[in-house]
């Protein structure tokens, strides 16, 4: 694969900022917003509250929460993304009551939203689940110390959110330091909160009285970019990276030197070009600045390819590592076991019928497919339509044979 790729904005940057307007009854215009399937149901579950909500595939979306008479995120929609739960924060904040379901299983492990909980009951909520819902209240919510046990990207940016209107000081200790993090920090301060240290681990907000409407660019989609640039190391191409935040990309990029890419950042771009032998190195997923849970499946095709054993360690989610058994299908010599899985490179991969399992599941598929012989197909693409804007079109444009099916 060779040519130049535009990176899109970032759908975990984007969505927590779309859940920020409800802070206001002012508009708020964001840029950069990705088109993608969970940015429109987050559009539709802004407007099934009572807000004025308008995304629009040029990137730019226009959202005003003038009164919000149902705040409450249905189980039909949160079932589908469970990065609703991003408006608990601002709901409570806002208006003193939430509704919000209970996201349920999910198909890459329990992922609970104990923390977001306890830190709003530390401001003074009360949450109770009731069929399902969690029921939240409070007169107004008060500042506090909340010192989460494990870091949560979602969790952060929830309480982050709930600060900023709560009366007085909060701190989150333990915090997510993940870019998309400071990147809503930085919208939330041009709304007019006061939010400090932000992209450490511990952020302090001291509550203001209202926030008001805004203008913000969200930042670059990092695991895109990353899985672009993977793209490129897999097939040995030559590639430029367009529109992205190379500093964000740090560990995964320094991973791909290390299995022998050639890899150069500019001013807002990456060039990668791969190269012959693909040498076998491990990897642990970690918080930010760590390598990336959400680059992990992508990382593993890229290994089936290596000149040795590579040895992936899985510590954010259990069970994320369906893809696995999809690439073995393929021809990859891959072992589970518990949150490891060893993968011996150098099989030949050959094209199969696949089903994606979940949205960064559907990446690595199609990257194994880019290199195995014969024709890959891979079904229940709705998950890659989660998270990435027109992934065919922007790997056709590099040279790879790839076409949606409509079924
Ligand atoms: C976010 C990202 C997702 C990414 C993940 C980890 C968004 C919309 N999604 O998901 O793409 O894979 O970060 O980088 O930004 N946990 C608890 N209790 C909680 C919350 C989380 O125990 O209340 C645990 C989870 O089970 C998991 C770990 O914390 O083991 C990290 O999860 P978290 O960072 O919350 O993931 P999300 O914010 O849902």
């Amino acid at each position: 694969m060779s040519g130049r790729v535009e990176i899109s904005g970032a759908k975990n940057a984007a969505l927590p900022a779309m859940a920020a307007s409800l802070l206001t009854p002012e508009t708020v215009q964001l840029e950069n917003i990705p088109y993608v399937r969970d940015i429109l149901t987050t559009r539709r579950l802004l407007a099934e509250m009572g807000a004025a909500a308008e995304v629009r595939p040029d990137g730019t979306a226009t959202l005003t929460a003038a009164e919000i008479p149902h705040p409450e995120a249905p189980y039909d929609l949160v079932r589908t993304m469970r990065a609703s739960i991003l408006v608990l924060g601002p709901l409570m904040a806002r208006f003193g009551k939430a509704r919000v379901s209970l996201p349920g299983g999910c198909a890459i492990g329990a992922r609970p939203v104990n923390l977001h909980l306890m830190g709003l009951e530390r401001m003074g909520a009360r949450c109770e689940v009731v069929h399902g819902y969690v029921e939240a209240s409070a007169e107004r919510l008060h500042g506090a110390y909340v010192l989460m046990d494990t870091v949560t990207v979602t969790g952060t940016e929830n309480l982050m959110m709930a600060a900023c209107m709560a009366e007085g000081e909060t701190v989150l200790d333990n915090a997510a330091c993940e870019p998309e993090v400071c990147d809503l920090a930085c919208m939330l301060r041009t709304m007019g909160a006061r939010i400090e240290n932000d992209g450490t681990r511990t952020i302090r907000i001291e509550g203001v009285k209202n926030l008001h409407g805004c203008r913000h660019r969200v930042i670059p989609d990092r695991i895109e970019a990353g899985t672009f640039a993977v793209a490129a190391a897999i097939t040995r191409g030559n590639v430029v990276i367009t529109n992205c935040v190379p500093a964000h990309l740090h560990s995964v990029l320094e991973q791909l030197e290390r299995t022998g890419a050639e890899v150069r950042a500019g001013e807002g771009t990456i060039h990668v070009r791969g190269r012959d032998p693909i040498r076998s190195v491990d990897v642990t997923t970690n918080p930010y600045p760590g390598f990336a849970t959400d680059m992990q499946a992508q990382y593993m095709a890229l290994m089936t390819q290596g000149d040795g054993t590579a040895l992936i360690t899985e510590t954010i989610f259990e069970n994320r590592f369906m893809h696995a058994l999809e690439l073995i299908r393929m021809g990859a010599d891959i072992t589970i076991e518990g949150g490891q899985a060893i993968v011996r490179g150098g099989k030949p991969l050959s094209g199969a019928n696949l089903i994606a399992s979940d949205l960064r599941a559907s990446a690595s598929l199609i990257l194994a497919g880019l290199v195995a012989q014969g024709e890959t197909v891979v079904d229940r693409v709705y998950h890659l339509d989660r998270g990435y804007h027109r992934i065919e079109e922007k790997l056709a444009g590099l040279g790879a044979v790839i076409e949606r099916i409509s079924r």
